[in-house]
């Protein structure tokens, strides 16, 4: 089968190959999806560059963990009726040393979700990473039905998810943009409200929408909006962070203490498995019903997989596939 590896961390030019390697085969409990579409996050670009103190996990690696594609072959006393079914994939390269980067990936039965005729291929090859880390951020403290969420940067890959997810929820979400150019960029069905945080007094704007503070804060940058997000808290509000520029941000801790704030630090790879089943289901759901939609922005042949982590890395708007079949 094509596929895309590398052996060594580094810059992809460097490291990234595209040749034949072996097709893989399923053990019992797993499935053989021959891919249509590879989905490519951030932390799929940081793991090959080495960065964030990712190490080189096995001695070779397909990269990326989400994708779309047919189900084409079952493991040992798996569920044959399965063959031949559109699916989602996510997970596919954590913990896991070939991804979805090739023509054939093999993963876990319940990491292939069957995808409605309502979803398209594209759509499903960016569930995964973006998709379930929204989910979590936004229900991992409960249902959300009635509060107010403030959604960082809802232009990104799990912001715009998690707005969404929220609104489907029945939440009310405020959404923000890094810079006030970008306000004219957000689909009217990604969130209720708006606020650019480089205008005069973003955090007086969050607080003239929900004055008596938001609910949940989903978090793309902790150590650049901690101290706005205090501003715009309640007692008791939910700070869920995903990522942050600083690795070691300096906090105003004793206003959060006072506002009893709860910080909750979310790492995808290793949320309980249930979580993650709850959010596939969910995100499956969501999508056939329409609630989500995610701008493709480049697609890619694998043989240019050089280029789509280039864009990737560059913070590219809409998201990058790469093209298998
Ligand atoms: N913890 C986890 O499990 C997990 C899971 C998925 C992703 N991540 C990480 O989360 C980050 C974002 O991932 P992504 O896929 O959503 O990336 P993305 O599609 O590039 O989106 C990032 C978004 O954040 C916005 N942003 C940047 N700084 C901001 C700030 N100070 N305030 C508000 N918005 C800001 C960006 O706006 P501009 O375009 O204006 O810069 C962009 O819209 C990456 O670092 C990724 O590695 C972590």
């Amino acid at each position: 089968m094509r596929a895309s590896f590398y052996d060594r961390q580094g810059p992809a030019e460097e490291v990234l190959e595209t040749g034949e390697l072996p097709a893989p085969t399923p053990a019992p409990g797993e499935v053989r999806v021959r891919m249509k579409f590879s989905g490519i996050n951030p932390g799929d670009v940081k793991k090959r560059a080495g960065s964030e103190g990712s190490l080189m996990p096995f001695p070779r690696v397909i990269p990326h963990s989400d994708g779309s594609g047919v189900i084409d072959a079952v493991g040992v006393g798996g569920d044959p009726s399965r063959i031949g079914h559109r699916v989602w994939v996510y997970g596919a390269q954590s913990y896991r040393a070939f991804g979805t980067a090739a023509e054939l990936c093999v993963v876990p039965d319940q990491l292939a979700v069957d995808l409605p005729d309502e979803i398209s291929d594209e759509l499903g090859a960016c569930l995964g990473i973006p998709g379930i880390t929204a989910h979590r951020a936004v229900f991992a403290d409960g249902p959300v039905t009635g509060t107010t969420l403030l959604v960082h940067g809802v232009l990104g890959g799990v912001g715009s998810l998690a707005a969404q997810l929220a609104r489907w929820a029945g939440a009310t979400v405020i959404g923000t943009v890094r810079t006030s150019a970008d306000l004219a960029e957000v689909p009217d069905t990604i969130a209720d409200h708006l606020v650019a945080l480089d205008s005069d007094n973003p955090a007086g704007e969050i607080r003239a929408l929900a004055p008596n503070g938001v609910d949940r804060i989903i978090e793309v940058a902790f150590s650049e909006n901690i101290d706005l997000d205090n501003q715009v808290a309640r007692n008791g509000t939910v700070i869920a962070a995903y990522a942050t520029r600083v690795e070691r941000p300096s906090v105003p801790f004793w206003p959060l203490l006072f506002n009893n704030v709860i910080i909750r630090l979310l790492g995808s790879d290793d949320f309980p498995v249930e979580a993650k089943a709850q959010a596939a289901r969910d995100l499956t759901k969501a999508a056939e019903e329409g609630a989500i939609t995610i701008p493709v922005g480049q697609i890619l042949p694998l043989e240019e997989i050089v280029e789509a982590h280039e864009q990737v890395a560059h913070g590219a708007r809409g998201r990058v596939l790469l093209r298998l079949s």
